[in-house]
């Protein structure tokens, strides 16, 4: 099934079934979204311009995609334009949880000629998503330069956005630092387990070691309660400020529940399937830091020491 259509007269958006090329055993019935773009609502006086804002993590699995794409619901029901990257180029998964096929992806825009307009579809709420390829490892592997090759024609389809979230792959690898490179803010999610902040201050210390845009900020997901991500952030705020002098911002919570994997497994955001969960409520109240975030210092390198992550350094357990 491919349905197209123009939007103001320029941008097509197709959708289509997943070919043999892209077909994934998760993967959804083929919907066909909206084509006609909303109309732009006045913009709220605290509305970003243009910004970009990169979620990201130390460990896989912490739930960056399941934030990335609630958040842009929870901001477009603000009224703001945004834009979905899906950063993990190689195993994507923003189309499956937004419950979306894609005609084309970044495989036809970094491997092939489509041009990134043509890739750009339309999600709930009238987000707009960039979608990748799953299980294609040249892209899962892609070097610094054909990364920024991206994030540069990122520039062709920003004009009517105000905001690009960037759903990055887990780790530390070159993929995951570039693309929190080019953002204006970044977020680190980790969850309270151990393992989860040791890796969340080891991406903070990778990234201290770049030149950034802003000084990383820190989000805790699956909290079983707001004192324990307090906990949480202020384990991994000690150690960054003792061992890189950096003063990482909190930027809140999101409580563990059961609605999110529910949503999951229905491909459907937990914002539309569950308004009023838990998980929900942290999704707007992170939404409504984003709007009021206040400006950061561009261009302007982070202070932090070089170096690994000595065992010194590994956040205490909570
Ligand atoms: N707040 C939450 N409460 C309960 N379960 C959650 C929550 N957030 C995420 N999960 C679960 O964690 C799992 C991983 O989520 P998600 O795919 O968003 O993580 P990720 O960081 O994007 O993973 P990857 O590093 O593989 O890209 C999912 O099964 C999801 O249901
Ligand atoms: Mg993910």
């Amino acid at each position: 099934m491919t349905s197209e259509g123009t939007t103001n007269g320029t941008a097509k958006r197709r959708v289509r079934a997943r070919g043999a090329k892209n077909a994934r055993p998760g993967g959804k019935a083929p919907r066909t979204p909206s084509i006609a773009r909303r109309q732009a609502e006045p913009p709220p006086e605290s509305r970003p311009r243009r910004k970009v804002l990169a979620i990201t993590s130390g460990k896989g699995g912490v739930g960056k995609t399941n934030i990335v794409t609630n958040l842009a619901i929870a901001l477009a029901r603000q009224g703001v334009r945004v834009l979905v990257l899906d950063g993990d180029f190689g195993l994507a998964n923003v189309d499956l949880l937004l419950g979306i096929a894609p005609q084309y992806d970044l495989q036809d825009h970094i491997l092939g000629d489509r041009a990134l307009d043509d890739i750009v579809l339309e999600g709930p709420d009238g987000i707009r998503v960039i979608p990748a390829s799953s299980g294609v490892e040249e892209l899962a592997n892609l070097d610094e330069y054909r990364t920024e090759c991206v994030l540069r024609s990122l520039a062709s389809v920003e004009d009517d956005v105000d905001l690009i979230l960037i759903d990055t792959p887990s780790g530390i690898g070159t993929h995951a630092v570039s693309l929190s490179q080019a953002a204006d803010q970044i977020i680190v999610v980790t969850t309270p387990e151990p393992t989860a902040f040791s890796d969340a201050y080891a991406m903070i210390k990778v990234l201290s070691q770049r030149p950034l845009k802003c000084t990383p900020s820190l989000l805790v997901n699956q909290a079983n309660s707001e004192d324990e991500a307090l906990e949480v952030s202020r384990r991994v705020q000690s150690v960054a400020k003792r061992f890189l002098n950096l003063d990482i911002e909190y930027w809140g919570f999101v409580l563990a529940d059961e609605s999110v994997p529910k949503s999951v497994v229905r491909q459907e955001p937990f914002l539309s399937t569950y308004p009023y969960s838990p998980a929900s409520s942290c999704i707007y109240r992170l939404a409504g830091r984003v709007l009021g975030q206040s400006p950061q210092r561009k261009g302007v390198p982070i202070a932090g020491p070089q170096g690994l992550v000595t065992p010194d350094e590994v956040p205490e357990g909570v």
